[in-house]
């Protein structure tokens, strides 16, 4: 974490959403902790964590939420959404499922956020190519026709997080 004084001028709220096991929470965790957890347990409830960053000259802390993927544990959603201003919707790109499902996560986000919530569309598990069960054309596609930011990253290297945050949260200002 960067030595940033802690003179904030504005706290941004994002949401990381998206099926269970995709690899919500390590992502997160990658970026304000710099840390992966091997044996990272299933989210129950909501949490959140911060990291405050220079943004074009700007002191802004980022506070990103994290919630269960799993339906069950569902019930938080209006409160959950409420003043998000960027939404990380995670996908897993070696599991078709968690791609086919992203559709639906908009339409929950379109529903339950504000508007001119900026969204980045994330394919996580980039590390896992030989896996890969979503090309990363079906992505781009994707993300093009519903006006979605996208990236590719992998919460176990490090690689893109930092960007795909950084990316959104100049968007957002
Ligand atoms: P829920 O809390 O159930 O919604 O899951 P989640 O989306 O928060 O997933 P979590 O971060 O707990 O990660 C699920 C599993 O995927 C864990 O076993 C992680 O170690 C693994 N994982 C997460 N990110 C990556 C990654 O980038 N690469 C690889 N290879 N494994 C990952």
């Amino acid at each position: 974490q960067e030595n940033v004084p802690e003179k904030i001028d504005y706290v941004f709220k994002v949401v990381v959403i998206g099926d269970s096991a995709v690899g919500k929470t390590q992502i997160l965790s990658r970026f304000t902790k710099n840390e992966f957890c091997f044996d990272s347990k299933s989210t129950i409830g909501v949490e959140f964590q911060t990291r405050t960053v220079p943004i074009k000259n700007k002191v802004i802390k980022a506070q990103i939420w994290d919630t269960a993927g799993q339906e069950r544990y569902r019930a938080v959603t209006s409160a959950y959404y409420r003043g998000a201003l960027g939404a990380m919707l995670v996908y897993d790109i070696t599991k078709r499922q968690s791609f086919d499902h992203v559709a639906r996560w908009v339409e929950e986000l379109r529903a339950h956020a504000d508007n001119s919530i900026v969204i980045m569309l994330i394919g996580n598990k980039a590390d896992l190519e030989d896996l890969r069960a979503v090309p990363t054309e079906d992505a781009v596609e994707f993300a093009e026709d519903q006006g979605l930011f996208f990236a590719e990253t992998s919460a176990l290297s490090g690689d893109n997080v930092e960007k795909a945050f950084f990316k959104l949260l100049e968007e957002i200002y």
